[in-house]
């Protein structure tokens, strides 16, 4: 199992397991976490995925495409250097103890 800790805007938390396979978006889910939609099901066309990786975790997840680059760009939360579709990475043990936080603020 790997481990991801959600943070909401308030500090709340929320420690995941999930399995590698799935994405950081799906345990989200099946976790309850707040604010993570996922309405597409991960065809990158909702941007309700958005998350805020922890600086620390940036290089455990594969690189920014150009379609998840796009659909960031117009999510209706506010966009940063930290910003990621959680659809798009990946539940690796690279990725076991990432911590990221669910945006709060809109854009
Ligand atoms: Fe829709 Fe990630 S689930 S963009």
């Amino acid at each position: 199992m790997v481990t991801i800790t959600f943070f909401q805007p308030d500090g709340s938390s929320v420690l995941a397991a999930g399995n590698e396979g799935e994405t950081v978006m799906e345990v989200a889910r099946a976790h309850g976490v707040e604010g993570i939609e996922g309405e597409c099901g991960g065809a990158m066309a909702c941007g309700t995925c958005h998350v805020y990786v922890d600086e620390a975790f940036r290089d455990a997840f594969p690189a920014i495409g150009h379609i998840e680059d796009a659909v960031l760009d117009s999510t209706e939360t506010l966009r940063t250097e930290q910003s990621r579709l959680s659809c798009q990475l990946p539940v690796t043990a690279q990725a076991d103890g990432a911590r990221m936080t669910v945006p709060g603020a809109t854009a």
